[in-house]
């Protein structure tokens, strides 16, 4: 173990060496990881030239990092997203098919060897404060755990003031000479119209002072004009939605203070030049055509990374594609561990994500859906390359489905009060359009960024298609997805098929 991780370590200096790193990085006596997750945030961010949103220190962050501007998450929905990010593999190869909250139930396997569970091995001290999510316990260990799971999660994930306390405990609380993995999975800036309504749709009242409302001592609430938003393309611009985003900007500030709160604690404990940073988020924003789709409005996330080792790229915006999938490897390389090769269910596993420290630019990125709520039965598989995106919709022949958070979301209601009325809903599509899908969808995004202007019939694109279909199925048959038959053919991959898996015709006309 001692002469592996030595050898795997030395590749590592070896690297750093030739990306013509400062040598005095090179005698850092640690190295530390702060992964700062936020819940269904979008490019509402000052780093990503939206200049209405007031989120400085953000911004700063980015001054010290590069900013993707083409990362993307592989699954749009909470749990599978933190699964992937937690273990580097998609949804359908994990088994966190949808949430894992309450009676929806979802759990990776239990074979599956986390990120967290391989630093502990490797003598990484591990923490997590805020929104986990993701289950079973021994798949997803932490030494230091002040979650939903034994906390409100309007505390853990929404109070500055209780996170910088948690934060601060947890770096008081390091031995010398013991490096971390510290995760702090923010809740803002996700709706809660549907489980906390009296705090407003964003919980954006939480803590604001106002009668009824508790404080947040550390929080400055920022108050936003609805006339002055910017509201996204793929959202329709009305009142309902302009009043929607305003509250969302509001709770995306407390966001901004927190990460704040939490970068002074970490410089405060001295680990500011030693320390990797990501911000991102677990998936697109909660509004229409956003999360818990795989188009790019529910797929690109924030994604911030700033190494004090790499400081030429620091202030640069990166076009090169990014994945959540990217983040355990590249935590893994930072801190010179090596992945174990491993099984589930006697197949073996390898990360299909890369080490963003390789600095090649991937030439693709993959997404994997299933569900998000038990109800919400959508499988969907995309792949993005070179600016084009390629959908394939398995169950296209069923309505869309809705999450109960979005249903009662001012934007989703003023989009079926007008569509009930016959009223124009100024939005990029119709109701029927987006419940209702075809098979497969294909866009060149650099003509049309909203994806409405569908290809994948148009007979001039037919040789893009099946280039991207057999890129994604590839990737597909690599992460052994047991949906990769569907929905023209049945998978069999056990007994007599075990070794060698076949699609078997349905003769259903598909
Ligand atoms: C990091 O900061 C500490 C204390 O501020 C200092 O002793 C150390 O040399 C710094 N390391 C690097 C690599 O800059
Ligand atoms: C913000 O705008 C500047 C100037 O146009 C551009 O260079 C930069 O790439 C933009 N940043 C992002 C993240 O889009
Ligand atoms: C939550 O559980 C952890 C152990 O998993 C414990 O250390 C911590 O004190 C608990 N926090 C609360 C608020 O109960
Ligand atoms: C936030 O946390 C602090 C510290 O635990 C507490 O005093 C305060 O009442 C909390 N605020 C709210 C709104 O719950
Ligand atoms: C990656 O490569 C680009 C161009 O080759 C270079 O400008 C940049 O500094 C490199 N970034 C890192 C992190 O090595
Ligand atoms: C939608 O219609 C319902 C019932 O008429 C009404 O209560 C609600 O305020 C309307 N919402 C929006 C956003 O227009
Ligand atoms: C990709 O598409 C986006 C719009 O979605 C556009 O801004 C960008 O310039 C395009 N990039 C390339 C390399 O064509
Ligand atoms: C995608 O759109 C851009 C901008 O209109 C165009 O230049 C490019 O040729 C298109 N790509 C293909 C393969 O049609």
């Amino acid at each position: 173990m001692m002469l592996v991780n030595c050898f795997v370590l030395a590749i590592f200096v070896l690297y750093i060496y030739q990306s013509v790193v400062p040598i005095e990085s090179l005698t850092a006596p640690n190295r530390n990881v702060l992964i700062l997750l936020a819940d269904d945030l979008g490019l509402e961010l000052n780093c990503y030239n939206n200049t209405v949103i007031d989120t400085p220190n953000i911004a700063s962050l980015a001054a010290r990092g590069v900013v993707y501007k083409n990362a993307f998450t592989s699954v749009s929905s909470c749990s599978p997203s933190r699964s992937a990010v937690l273990s580097g593999l998609p949804q359908h190869q994990n088994g966190m098919y949808g949430l894992h909250n309450g009676y929806h139930n979802f759990n990776s396997f239990k074979e599956v060897r986390s990120l967290p569970l391989m630093l502990k091995e490797a003598g990484i001290r591990t923490g997590i404060i805020g929104k986990k999510h993701v289950a079973p316990e021994n798949v997803y260990p932490f030494d230091y755990a002040e979650t939903e799971e034994n906390n409100s999660i309007l505390q853990v994930g929404r109070n500055i003031t209780y996170i910088k306390q948690l934060v601060r405990y947890f770096f008081q609380s390091m031995s010398p000479k013991q490096n971390f993995f510290l995760y702090v999975g923010f809740h803002d800036p996700h709706r809660c119209g549907h489980t906390h309504p009296q705090y407003g749709s964003f919980c954006e009242k939480f803590g604001n002072g106002e009668p009824g409302m508790g404080v947040i001592s550390d929080w400055k609430p920022r108050y936003y004009n609805a006339n002055e938003v910017i509201v996204p393309q793929f959202v329709q611009d009305t009142p309902a939605s302009r009043r929607d985003i305003a509250a969302q900007y509001t709770t995306i500030s407390r966001l901004d203070q927190g990460v704040g709160i939490v970068l002074q604690e970490l410089k405060a404990a001295g680990f500011l030049n030693n320390t990797m940073i990501l911000l991102t988020s677990d998936n697109g924003i909660p509004f229409p055509n956003g999360r818990t789709n795989l188009y790019v409005s529910g797929t690109v996330v924030p994604f911030v990374l700033s190494s004090p080792y790499h400081t030429e790229g620091w202030g640069t915006v990166s076009q090169s594609y990014a994945s959540l999938l990217d983040i355990t490897p590249t935590v893994l390389e930072w801190f010179g561990v090596k992945f174990q090769k491993y099984t589930i269910f006697d197949r073996h596993v390898h990360l299909t994500g890369k080490s963003l420290w390789e600095n090649t630019s991937c030439e693709a990125v993959y997404g994997s859906h299933s569900l998000h709520e038990i109800t919400m039965y959508y499988p969907m598989r995309m792949v993005h390359k070179l600016n084009f995106t390629y959908i394939e919709n398995l169950n296209f022949m069923m309505p869309f489905p809705i999450d109960q958070d979005f249903y009662l979301s001012p934007s989703f209601q003023d989009l079926l009060n007008n569509s009930a009325t016959g009223q124009p809903t100024y939005w990029i599509k119709t109701l029927k359009q987006y419940y209702y899908r075809p098979r497969f969808e294909l866009y060149n995004l650099t003509r049309d960024p909203d994806e409405v202007n569908n290809l994948a019939y148009d007979e001039n694109y037919l040789a893009i298609r099946s280039q991207l279909q057999e890129l994604l199925h590839r990737w597909l048959v690599d992460t052994w997805d047991p949906w990769r038959c569907y929905p023209q053919a049945v998978l069999e991959d056990a007994g007599p098929y075990k070794q060698n898996p076949v699609c078997m015709e349905l003769l259903n006309g598909l």
